[in-house]
């Protein structure tokens, strides 16, 4: 923590930034004809954006230009704050300018991992492993089985029975199973079902024990906790690529940044090639820029949302990252003590916060409704928007859910478990930002109870889709009542 005055500074500071959200005040018509302020708990998913961020980019768009123009105003302009953006993701993650570089990819943390999966097999192509947890997101995982030969899935320890973080005890074991073949631990800082935190410092430490390098997914991690990428007093602890993404830190749009260091991205011919990384181009060859970030940014970049995001990590950084973690820390405890007093809920994970540390998300399920059901519920008669299904993590979804069917199940053949584990493979998750408060968690808390007092009355009031989702068979909800592209631009431009 910082200083007690730099605290009191940073929680007004984040009391103003709460005040200031677009989306908080969002009103609905719901299903028992009450219109009433919708609660955001899908900040795992988006969060919602600051008003700064909006307004800075509203006030930038005058000056809008390409950066690979160079010498009319708008173009050093936007150059400049351009670059500035990149200074600032490296400074916000505490990664040293001199040995690490930033930049911006496309379609958020997705596109930086296979960026950095594909370069590292490139870079040290004699490692053809990668060791990652079960409890990953896709995006974590898919492009590491796509670009290497093999790929291990480190389990999480169970902290009392629950899953907790990420089993370091097992992942030394396969950091010496497989020994000089490994290339990098790929692993996230907190996870997007349970919001569990990961060490991950101690996973660099023993990824380079073992001659590996270490890959972080922050994309739950950069809008919860403090990062220090380096400067660690014991350097193997030091992170060499990290990846998050603007929209999950109340930035517009996703623009996907990895900050690595720079000797791993140096010597190769960048992924992507084409405008802006090359120094002279003729018929026959071409040379690319040795300079970083230019040369992995070719085309045009995001840069509306490389300034957002930006702008964004600025903002948070003047509240001081552990302001916003330690006030996140009260909320999620009390959320944990409140949601487990609900009948019939299981939440997933372990909720004994002195074993496992988690922030940003829970996930639960009641028992006997169905996912989906709890879900559509919670948005029809309450206005709490949440998340449900799978959270494109499904082997750590599907563990989970099979291991509370498992802890239920009477006399259940195991055919008869798995075929419950498929039914039900799904949770629903409600996760949080800094702009949601205990009103907000009480609210939810007050659903949950009134829905699983009430099951056989909800389940009355919907089909069953064949895709799983559940359709109210009286309300429906029609959007364009409330905003579409088509509308506003014909209402825009009525004469
Ligand atoms: N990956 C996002 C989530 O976990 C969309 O919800």
């Amino acid at each position: 923590m910082g200083t007690q005055e730099s605290v009191v500074q940073g929680s007004a500071l984040l009391d103003k930034l709460r005040r200031g959200v677009v989306g908080l005040d969002v009103h609905y018509t719901l299903a028992t004809g009450e219109r009433t302020r919708r609660i955001y708990l899908d900040s795992t998913a988006s969060t919602l954006r600051l008003k700064v961020v909006q307004d800075v980019l509203d006030k930038f768009q005058p000056y809008y230009s390409n950066t690979h123009s160079v010498l009319h105003f708008g173009a050093k302009l936007s150059t400049a704050e351009y670059r500035w953006a990149h200074e600032m993701v490296l400074s916000f993650v505490r990664a040293n300018p001199e040995i690490y570089t930033a930049f911006f990819v496309g379609s958020g943390t997705t596109a930086g991992i296979n960026r950095v999966a594909r370069t590292l097999r490139e870079k040290r192509p004699n490692r053809d492993v990668v060791i990652t947890s079960v409890m990953e997101h896709h995006s974590n995982d898919l492009p590491h089985r796509k670009h290497f030969r093999h790929v291990v899935h480190v389990p999480v320890a169970m902290a009392t029975r629950s899953f907790g973080c990420v089993d370091l005890r097992r992942l030394e074991e396969a950091l010496r199973e497989h020994s000089k073949r490994v290339n990098y631990v790929a692993i996230t800082g907190v996870s997007n079902v349970t919001g569990i935190i990961n060490p991950v410092h101690e996973v660099a430490e023993l990824a380079h024990r073992h001659g590996a390098l270490i890959v972080v997914d922050a994309a739950q991690m950069a809008a919860h906790l403090p990062v220090q990428v380096s400067g660690h007093g014991n350097p193997t602890q030091d992170i060499d690529a990290l990846v998050f993404s603007g929209h999950k830190i109340y930035a517009p749009g996703s623009p996907g940044v990895v900050v690595t260091r720079k000797e791993l991205f140096a010597g190769l011919e960048p992924q992507e090639v084409g405008g802006g990384m090359v120094d002279q181009v003729a018929l026959n060859r071409y040379t690319i820029s040795k300079h970083f970030p230019d040369r992995e940014e070719a085309g045009t970049p995001n840069i509306c949302g490389a300034i957002g995001l930006g702008a964004a990590l600025y903002a948070l950084s003047k509240v001081g990252m552990d302001v916003v973690a330690e006030e996140e820390g009260k909320l999620i405890d009390c959320a944990i003590g409140k949601l487990g007093t609900v009948q019939d809920i299981i939440i997933y994970g372990e909720t004994d916060c002195s074993q496992c540390q988690r922030t940003g998300a829970i996930s639960f399920n009641l028992k006997n409704l169905d996912h989906a059901l709890t879900a559509a519920a919670l948005n029809d008669y309450f206005n709490i928007a949440v998340r449900n299904e799978c959270f494109c993590a499904h082997p750590y979804v599907r563990e989970m859910v099979t291991q509370s069917l498992t802890d239920e199940a009477d006399g259940l053949s195991d055919e008869e478990l798995a075929n419950q584990a498929e039914l039900h493979r799904g949770m629903v998750r409600s996760s949080f930002g800094i702009y949601n408060t205990m009103e907000d968690v009480d609210a939810l808390a007050a659903a949950l109870r009134h829905i699983s007092a009430n099951k056989d009355f909800y389940q009355a009031q919907y089909t069953r889709l064949s895709n799983g989702d559940y359709e109210h068979k009286v309300f429906k909800f029609d959007h364009t009542k409330v905003f579409s592209v088509k509308g506003e631009v014909d209402a825009l431009l009525a004469m």
